[in-house]
């Protein structure tokens, strides 16, 4: 994910868009850098990590689910289709459920080509007869598919519950994107973290060994060395902070006293207590989910939860379009 060049003299020079939204998201009352920038090397790799914490559910919740309901999925979902799915998997969940429906072809998408390489060529190992047809693309505009799979009835999938990491205008622009590039009578199956007690959520973005703290801290040891910036990154602590009214967890970097600091020459002052907003993840509850899943033109026709409904994994429809009533 990361995209940065290196020049004639070994010096790393900075995405242009890395810059742009630093410098403006610093600049707005509630200060603010899109999520995006979060996942360097460092943070891709302290992600990871994340998903092995003892508070972080999603994922292994995510994962037993598809082990779990992986018989009843193939039941609705049928055998032969073509597995879109959006952002490459590099986790464990994408064999589990190939395994589980048996494709006729396996389509990752994703915007960086390594990612892509690297998840087309771990699948090709273990799925020899399936044919795996990368394509890099930005998934958030609809997508031309190969011409091999034109033909195929198609099963898009979108889990780990990214979904909850965009604003819902954005979530449903992207849900019609994807209606967009499946067409019609296209299944989607998709995970979502439901809305649960504070107890729980709080702990699961901000973990007792502060593997969390140091993804969300990443940001900006990574301006200070993309843009050249002189954050003092001691003065800022990770806060994880759950927004009742708009259903998610913010984690923002809070100055712990007055600092002031300069990135690619623009100065800044920011007084203790103020905060950096770095990440929003959404929880949607049953109906939240049906209703997002609605407005983005896909029709649910069924779910899968864990035992304690922390989780879910959503399939939904492509219904052709029509009038309504
Ligand atoms: C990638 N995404 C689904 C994670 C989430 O749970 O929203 C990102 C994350 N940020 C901190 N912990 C996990």
């Amino acid at each position: 994910m990361e995209k940065r060049a290196i020049d004639d003299s070994d010096t790393i020079t900075a995405d242009p868009a890395f810059r742009a939204d630093v410098l403006d998201g610093l600049t707005a009352p509630q200060r603010a850098v899109p999520a995006r920038w979060l996942y360097d090397r460092r943070g891709s790799e302290l992600f990871e990590a994340i998903t092995d914490l003892p508070e972080y559910y999603p994922t292994r919740t995510e994962t037993r689910i598809l082990t779990e309901s992986g018989a009843d999925i193939a039941a609705k979902v049928g055998r032969g289709r073509a597995v879109v799915e959006f952002g490459s998997g590099s986790s464990a969940k994408t064999p589990l459920l190939l395994r589980a429906i048996t494709p006729a072809a396996y389509v990752p998408i994703d915007i960086s080509g390594d990612f892509l390489r690297d998840a087309a060529a771990a699948l090709a190992q273990d799925f020899p007869d399936l044919p795996v047809i990368p394509v890099e693309a930005d998934f958030m505009e609809p997508i031309a598919l190969p011409e091999a799979i034109r033909g195929l009835p198609k099963l898009g999938f979108f889990p780990g519950s990214t979904i909850g990491n965009l604003v819902p205008r954005t979530s449903v622009d992207l849900l019609r994107a994807m209606r967009e590039s499946l067409g019609d009578d296209a299944l989607l199956l998709i995970g979502m973290d439901r809305v649960k007690s504070e107890d729980v959520l709080v702990p699961a973005y901000d973990d007792a060994a502060g593997i969390t703290a140091a993804f969300n801290l990443n940001l900006l040891d990574r301006i200070n060395r993309e843009l050249g910036g002189t954050i003092p990154v001691d003065a800022f602590r990770h806060r994880a902070i759950w927004n009742e009214t708009l259903t998610r967890i913010e984690m923002h970097l809070e100055a712990t006293r007055d600092v002031d600091f300069a990135i690619d020459g623009h100065a800044f002052q920011m007084a203790a207590g103020e905060t950096i907003h770095t990440e929003n993840s959404h929880k949607y509850g049953p109906r939240d989910a049906r209703m997002l899943l609605l407005a983005g033109e896909w029709t649910p026709v069924a779910e899968w939860t864990d035992p304690d409904d922390r989780f879910a994994l959503l399939l939904a429809e492509a219904r052709p379009r029509r009038k309504a009533p």
